[in-house]
């Protein structure tokens, strides 16, 4: 059974629908990443699965119990088990980190709390900056006090929200770190990111979001394969020749061919890999070398998102 269920969510601002009849099970300790454009329904999703946004039709289930119509103590229960990173991080600038963070372990009743926040600020890289007022700290420090507070109960699913937005590469490796350390302790995590290789690295299952709809869901290679077939190959030859590259240009399924010294850049697509390959030695030249530039999501995203 899945951890997490949506079925035929849907949720609408006045007339507009900002989150179309999506479905999606989302299997314990898996990463699943949101991608998507400016608007897509990333955050409104990710609202409605943290439980502050109420669908307004569809059953979104977790651990098995309908998240908006179970009673309250269940309600309380799932909510204990999920710890969440919003879009707009809300820390309370005249607070030190360990004030902000005592603050909430309270509302969690989280036993051994002193012992509970020193590790986790530990765990996040924070414990330097105990006393310092989150006035005063950086954007991404400001982003790891937000997965500290998210952290604090020690929640089984992690709910984050273009958490490295604004960050500079070290403040995003931080927080890769972070969530891959989350994700190797069995946490089930669902995370929203424009930063698109970073979704590719740290996700086991992607959701691409359009115009509020899950236009594609899968693991990467079968939404790579699905949506992208074009692959561009480089190849390297002894003998570049004008039959060669005449012959080549006359095949349909040659989209686009160069070539530079002895190297030929030929876009195709997956399926015809062989036959290029075969065309070339039948013409009398030797492969030295062969490579299939990869396609990646950012392919995918500009292809389906356009
Ligand atoms: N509270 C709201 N009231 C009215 N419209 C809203 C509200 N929240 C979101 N929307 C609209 O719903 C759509 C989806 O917004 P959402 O914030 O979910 O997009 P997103 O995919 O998270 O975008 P981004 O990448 O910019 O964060 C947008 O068109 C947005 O204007
Ligand atoms: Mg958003």
């Amino acid at each position: 059974m899945s951890l997490i269920s949506l079925k035929n969510i849907s949720k609408n601002f006045g007339k507009f629908e900002a989150v179309k009849n999506l479905n999606l099970e989302i299997e314990q300790g898996r990463t699943f990443g949101f991608i998507g454009p400016n608007g897509a329904g990333k955050t409104t999703t990710l609202s409605m699965i943290s439980g502050i946004l109420k669908p307004d039709k569809g059953e979104i289930s977790i651990f098995g119990k309908n998240l908006y119509e179970s009673d309250s103590n269940e309600v309380m229960e799932i909510k204990s088990k999920i710890g969440v990173v919003p879009e707009q991080p809300y820390v309370y600038e005249n607070m030190n980190v360990y004030d902000f963070l005592s603050f909430f372990a309270d509302i969690y009743k989280i036993r051994n709390k002193e012992e509970r926040i020193n590790f986790v600020l530990t765990q996040i890289n924070l414990s330097g900056s105990k006393n310092k007022k989150l006035s005063e700290f950086s954007k991404g420090m400001k982003q790891r006090a937000s997965i500290a507070r998210a952290l604090l109960h020690n929640p089984e699913i992690l709910i984050l929200d273009e958490p490295m937005f604004g960050l500079d590469p070290v403040g995003i490796k931080e927080i890769r770190d972070i969530i891959s350390g989350q994700k190797k302790e069995g946490k089930t995590i669902i995370i929203s990111s424009h930063i698109l290789t970073e979704i590719e690295n740290i996700s086991d299952y992607v959701v691409v979001m359009n115009k509020g709809e899950a236009i594609r869901t899968g693991n990467i290679e079968q939404i790579l394969n699905s949506s992208v077939s074009e692959i561009e190959l480089e190849i390297e030859v002894d003998n570049i020749n004008a039959q060669l590259t005449g012959g080549l240009k006359n095949f349909d399924f040659v989209k686009e061919i160069n070539f530079s010294g002895n190297n030929l850049k030929i876009k195709t697509d997956l399926k015809h890999k062989r036959e290029i390959s075969k065309f070339i030695t039948d013409s009398g030249s030797v492969i030295l070398k062969m490579y299939e530039n990869k396609k990646t999501l950012e392919d995918v995203f500009v292809k389906l998102t356009k």
